[in-house]
């Protein structure tokens, strides 16, 4: 039976039929050959994604002009016949399982640096981006036009490519967008000031495309508003709509922000599901083509509601299909419960930004598809795995060893299961956490895994259930920082606060550790009217968090009034008492409520001498092995579960 039947109705987009709402919101992975070919990874992305039931698949910005317009490194280039044959690779993958696909044309203008393209940017006017900083040089205007021809060939190589349509990518501060916004377009020649000035290159792309291929479909990606001083607002986008609309655009995909907007775009765990959807419904009123919208949208329900009120046509979803390939079928058939969140930590754009392929957090194999392929694991002997420890990385290798057939037994020595992943869903904004955390305990339920919770695994379990293998997933500990007086001073855990096994109320509360869960554990304090105070050593709080969720984070902290304080020292506590030292000059004295210790974890593996024996067949996987948190938990979890499964597979 189809749920959702709002979300699920087919719609009409130009002359295509797309067979639900739904679609998969161009990303650019960076999956792609470094010169800008189709490569079987991204290939099998996509299909995976295709497959999983998108209505509509608008593959990833690609290039139009490389080397100038480039963002990023594996980003996909369509400026020349050379790419072509793997174009065409990549949209009969999509199509074969019903999706339709597009493609998004794409130039960076000056949002990108001349390490990526090896020459100084372009733009409409020589304005730097704050974030890039790189001076561009001014386009003139046979440049511009030579840019507009290249976006028309563009669409001709993806029509030859078996496209059904092309996306121009108008929005987040790239070239065309750079063009409409008279942030960035500063000219006084035909194509600057007057709004019709300003989007005449938009229109001239629009109106060649629409002569040379004039069956592919068209999507503008826009900005409605670019959220910085001097952009674009609804007012001005809703009178560009209607010109695309009457230039024969078939469908406007809304989004908003820029590089320079900070957080709009690919917003932070702490912006609420859909909260940029009045955009999408501004333009709706505006033209009569279908529009698209989302941003943050997680849950099915919440989807199909946007559909059934009007307030777009089509949904897009992003990270939800990075997280979960499937998420679209499962929504489909009601199996709500089995979507595994996205979690919002951004590490996707984050190892974008980085100029690494995108990775997510909690679906290991996103770009990774064919590395993960269950076709063939059978192991040929049935073995058993014990695996010690559930938090992510013992939940992970313990689900993905049972799928894939092994018999599998947890044991956790705590009551319940889920390690630091209860913890770590408790600070404000990370609730997305326990719902990873509820959804891998849904799935260790509905599975056939042994398990022993409350039990603490002893050799004398090795002796019981005679394991083939054994993984070490025990987790971490928190370290105990070496500072005079504080074994005889009263100090209290960041684990006891956020259990709320210790509690504090307007009082002032010194956090020693400013990490990334020193600074949750602030943020956490505020919410009942603490002051708070954070002490670290390092010269930056949060170092190594993700930057959109850590600069959310950082704003939360300065509102709240937190008093931060880093390149110091705790040397020494007396009670209530604390000196603080930057090691310059005299150690500060400072008076605190409630001390509140964060200092960091370390690995936590004790039964690793005794079972060494096992050689090749002892796994020490995740933070047992290094502390480095989820992402690397549940990546070793599955690594660790196929590497055990293919050796089987070998016996
Ligand atoms: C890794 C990553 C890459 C992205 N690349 C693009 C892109 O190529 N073109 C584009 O228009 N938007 C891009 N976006 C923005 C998404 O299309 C989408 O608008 C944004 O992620 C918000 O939707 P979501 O909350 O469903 O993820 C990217 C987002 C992510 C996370
Ligand atoms: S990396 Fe994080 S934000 Fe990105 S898709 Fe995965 S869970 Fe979501």
């Amino acid at each position: 039976m189809e749920h959702f039947p709002a979300l699920f109705a087919p719609i009409q987009v130009g002359d295509l039929t797309l067979k639900n709402r739904i679609i998969m919101a161009p990303m650019l992975v960076g999956y792609g050959h470094l010169d800008g070919r189709v490569s079987d990874s991204i290939i099998d992305y996509y299909e995976a994604r295709a497959q999983g039931g998108a209505g509509l698949i608008i593959v990833e910005a690609a290039c139009i002009d490389s080397p100038a317009g480039q963002e990023g490194l594996g980003q996909l280039n369509i400026d020349n016949d050379r790419y072509v044959e793997g174009l065409a690779r990549l949209s009969h993958s999509i199509k074969r399982h019903g999706a339709r696909a597009f493609i998004q044309l794409f130039h960076a203008g000056r949002q990108t640096t001349s390490k990526i393209t090896g020459q100084q940017p372009v733009a409409p006017s020589p304005v730097p981006c704050r974030i890039t900083a790189e001076l561009p040089r001014q386009l003139e205007i046979p440049e511009i036009q030579a840019l507009e021809n290249k976006f028309i060939k563009a669409a001709a190589y993806a029509r030859t490519a078996g496209f059904e349509g092309v996306e121009i990518h108008a929005a987040h501060g790239y070239l065309i967008n750079q063009f409409l916004s008279g942030h960035s377009n500063q000219r006084n020649d035909s194509y600057g000031g007057s709004l019709q000035n300003r989007m005449r290159i938009l229109l001239n792309i629009i109106s060649g495309i629409r002569h040379s291929t004039p069956d592919l479909a068209v999507s503008v990606r826009i900005n409605i508003d670019d959220f910085v001083p001097g952009g674009l607002q609804p007012d001005e986008s809703s009178i560009i709509c209607r010109y695309l609309e009457q230039a024969g655009v078939n469908m406007i995909n809304c989004t908003c922000g820029t590089y320079e907007s900070g957080l709009t775009s690919i917003e932070p765990s702490s912006y609420p599901e859909g909260w940029k959807i009045y955009l999408a419904e501004e333009i709706k009123k505006a033209v009569s083509i279908p529009v698209a919208g989302g941003g943050m949208v997680s849950s099915p329900r919440f989807a199909s509601e946007l559909v059934e009120k009007g307030r777009c046509d089509l949904v897009y979803l992003g990270r939800s299909l990075l997280a979960d390939a499937q998420w679209i079928d499962k929504a489909r058939l009601g199996k709500i419960t089995d979507i595994r969140p996205c979690i919002r930590c951004n590490q996707c754009i984050g190892s974008n930004f980085q100029g690494l392929p995108v990775s997510c957090t909690v679906n290991p194999h996103s770009g990774r598809e064919s590395q993960f392929s269950h076709s063939g694991i059978k192991p040929a002997v049935k073995s058993r795995v014990a695996v010690i420890g559930s938090g992510p990385a013992g939940l992970q290798t313990a689900l993905s060893l049972s799928r894939l057939g092994l018999e599998v037994h947890l044991y956790e020595k705590e009551v319940q299961a889920g390690g630091l992943m209860n913890l770590a869903g408790i600070p404000p904004h990370k609730q997305r956490v326990a719902e990873l955390r509820d959804y891998m305990l849904r799935q260790l339920k509905q599975s056939r895994i042994e398990k022993n919770f409350g039990h603490e695994f002893t050799i004398a379990d090795v002796d019981e259930i005679q394991p083939d293998d054994i993984v070490l997933a025990t987790g971490s500990i928190p370290l105990l920082p070496d500072i005079e007086g504080l074994e005889k001073s009263r100090y209290c855990t960041l684990e006891e606060i956020l259990n709320k096994k210790v509690q504090l109320k307007s009082q002032h509360a010194i956090v020693i550790g400013g990490g990334e869960n020193g600074c949750e554990t602030a943020d956490f304090l505020l919410e009942s009217g603490n002051q708070v105070t954070i002490i670290e050593q390092g010269s930056i709080l949060a170092a190594g968090m993700e930057k959109k969720n850590r600069r959310d984070l950082m704003n939360r902290l300065s509102e709240g009034g937190v008093v931060k304080r880093t390149s110091c020292q705790v040397i020494r506590i007396d009670h209530k008492l604390l000196w603080i030292s930057d090691g310059k000059g005299e150690p500060e004295k400072m008076e605190a409520d409630a001390i509140v210790l964060a200092a960091g974890y370390k690995p936590y593996h004790p039964l690793y001498m005794q079972l060494r024996t096992f050689n090749d067949n002892l796994f020490v996987i995740g933070d047992a092995l290094r502390v480095r948190g989820f992402k690397s938990a549940i990546l070793e979890g599955e690594m660790t579960a196929y590497t055990i499964a293919r050796k089987n597979l070998a016996k």
